[in-house]
């Protein structure tokens, strides 16, 4: 697999290599823990329509854009951008990805630690609510750590290979064992409303709010909008697929996020909890299933283990964006780089650490009304990644040219002839037009 190295860039070893590194980056707690709580908290199967409209119609094109300039210029964002237009403004866009990757991994970090907790307490069979775990700051903070501590390690030794092999193993067992938590919770009693609520559209939820929660949840889940499929297309060999490689890794990740709303709604409604619980959602509704099956506890702690896994294939992703940046235009070392890197996350990530029931003013953050680390992930992980998407989009349709990203994936699939005026069109007109209508109305409201 691939170094980010740019006197010495690698290339994925096989096309499978980069389909696996790219669905791993995509998904992970975006489709786990983020998915359902943003359903929940807008109102269900109308928002699950618009998500995957947003999907087809605005995240497709953007990852297929984000993959064509990558392995166009072979950089990262910045130096993406750089090499198309030099020494312009262009390369603003590549540094708001960088920093905008450093943010979301300040807070993923905290949320993929407690799934890091969350292995013991299960096989320990520990029946404290969510509020008492997250309020512990010892461990919360010691698991944060751990866990930026182990995406640092994997990064700095250049994705190892080990990773690439291990989740061609755990993501199909993650996929199968979530297969068995559906199957409980759609056959406990009251399931059925959970399963309305999900799939039913009510319509007369929807606002302006809803397609903006939508879309920023498609651009998060495929991780796009701050370059992270730029550096990994970047590592692609000329001849690749572009249009089949963006197609899967999309299926991919959304059949799972589709898949952790059936293992959450049926359950969550069958206990009567409440679907607008926020940030906590699964991690008070996946231990009730647990805890209604035979060997739960085992079942549990492996569901935790390979979530941990998913979420690190993740964060992996985030932090490398930021690290090909330094080692590739700063000429700094990749050790030196990613420490440094991890030390601006750990202080960032503080407060979203306090924020889940350590000091009381972050769990409820004046004027906005919900907790720190909900603030960030509402600014980095939605606005910052649809303006990012903003720019990208323009900046292939109308600066480097439509036409230049077609020629440019058309190598490696001819076909693609068929489709260019639709991707054209969405690139060009569509997707700017609709993701600075629902900025501007953001920004209005
Ligand atoms: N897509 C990842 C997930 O669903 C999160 C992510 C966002 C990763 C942006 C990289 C870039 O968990």
């Amino acid at each position: 697999m691939a170094t980010g190295n740019s006197s010495n860039r690698g290339q994925w070893g096989s096309n499978t290599g980069f389909i696996l590194a790219a669905a791993g980056s995509a998904i992970g707690l975006g489709n786990i823990w983020r998915f359902p709580y943003v359903v929940g908290e807008n109102g269900g199967g109308a928002f699950l329509l618009i998500y995957l409209l947003c999907i087809l119609l605005l995240g497709l094109p953007v990852m297929l854009a984000e993959l064509t300039i990558g392995r166009y210029s072979r950089k990262n964002p910045v130096g993406a951008f750089e090499s198309i237009r030099p020494r312009s403004r262009w390369k603003i866009v590549g540094f708001l990805g960088v920093i905008t990757g450093i943010c979301i991994l300040s807070y993923y970090s905290v949320v993929a630690g407690y799934t890091l907790g969350y292995i013991g307490k299960t096989l320990a069979g520990n029946k404290d609510s969510y509020q008492s775990f997250s309020s512990n700051p010892l461990l919360a903070f010691s698991l944060f750590i751990t866990f930026i501590v182990l995406t640092v390690l994997v990064v700095q030794g250049g994705i190892k290979n080990g990773i690439e092999r291990c989740s061609k193993i755990l993501m199909p067992i993650l996929f199968f064992l979530m297969l068995i938590l559906i199957i409980r919770s759609i056959t406990l009693d009251g399931a059925g409303k959970g399963l309305v609520f999900y799939l039913k559209p009510d319509f007369s939820k929807v606002t302006g709010h809803t397609f903006l929660a939508a879309m920023g949840q498609a651009f998060f889940s495929l991780s796009l909008g701050m370059g992270c499929m730029i550096t990994y297309g970047s590592y692609l060999p000329k001849d690749s697929n572009l249009l089949l490689n963006g197609v899967s890794v999309a299926a991919f990740d959304t059949l799972i996020a589709l898949m952790a709303g059936f293992m959450i709604f049926p359950a969550l409604f069958a206990a009567g909890m409440d679907p607008k619980a926020g940030p906590s959602l699964v991690f008070e509704v996946l231990p009730k299933i647990f805890s209604l099956m035979p060997g739960g506890n085992i079942v549990g702690a492996s569901f935790f283990l390979l979530l941990s896994i998913a979420a690190l294939t993740s964060t992996i992703s985030l932090l490398e964006v930021a690290t090909a940046y330094f080692v590739d235009e700063r000429g700094w070392l990749r050790k030196k780089s990613v420490w440094f890197i991890a030390l601006i996350v750990l202080l960032l990530g503080i407060p979203s650490a306090l924020s889940q029931g350590i000091v009381p003013w972050l769990n409820n953050l004046p004027l906005v009304h919900i907790d720190f680390l909900g603030f960030m992930d509402w600014i980095f992980g939605n606005i910052m990644l649809a303006v990012g998407a903003l720019f990208l989009a323009i900046f292939i349709a109308w600066i480097w040219k439509t036409n230049t990203a077609i020629n440019e994936i058309k190598k490696g699939c001819p076909k693609f002839k068929y489709v260019s005026p639709i991707f054209s069109i969405l690139l060009k007109f569509f997707c700017p037009a609709i993701i600075l209508l629902l900025i501007v109305f953001l920004i209005i409201n």
